[in-house]
């Protein structure tokens, strides 16, 4: 069995794909405001972290690797993400009428965007594979960069999203 902390990059990104989904179901599964606001939270923690985790180490690594277009719609589809993630996390759930839906929305991009990344063969985790990057070293960097992410942001909050490819229009 895998040790926490020693999972390839491809394991532990599709784990923490596993972890948002699973965070998806609980929300729509949730009645009561509060425990709703509780898991949204939790989404846009899990999300922040692993997008940051992504731009910082993982897309960086497969520049120039894997297929420059995939690469930067992979870009923009965080920044989609993240637009939704800002207003999440500025919602209370009780004053938004489209609370709900913005969570329900995310999901959906979210769900696509996985897609992307693990499809077999043409996605960007399989072309990377291909490419022979080094996932053992990478999968350390990652998760190194992961705890310290899940301590700040536990601790101060989960920062306004910054945007990668667009202006910000939030
Ligand atoms: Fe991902
Ligand atoms: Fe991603």
């Amino acid at each position: 069995m895998a040790q926490a902390g020693k999972q390839d990059a491809i394991a532990l990104l599709k784990q923490d794909h596993r972890t948002v989904e699973d965070l998806f179901e609980q929300f729509e599964k949730a009645s009561g405001e509060g425990r709703k606001q509780k898991i949204a939270q939790e989404i846009c923690l899990e999300l922040s972290v692993h997008a940051t985790i992504e731009e910082e180490i993982f897309y960086p690594a497969c520049e120039g690797k894997i297929e420059e277009d995939l690469l930067k719609e992979a870009y923009v589809e965080h920044d989609g993400a993240k637009i939704l993630i800002a207003q999440i996390l500025e919602g209370d759930g009780q004053s938004d009428d489209f609370f709900d839906a913005k969570v329900k929305v995310l999901q959906e991009q979210i769900e696509h965007h996985v897609e992307e990344e693990e499809k077999r063969l043409e996605g960007m985790f399989s072309q990377a594979r291909a490419a022979g990057l080094d996932m053992d070293a990478l999968g350390e960097q990652l998760a190194a960069r992961k705890v310290e992410l899940v301590e700040t942001f536990k601790s101060t909050g989960v920062p306004k999203p910054t945007l990668t490819t667009m202006d910000a229009a939030i």
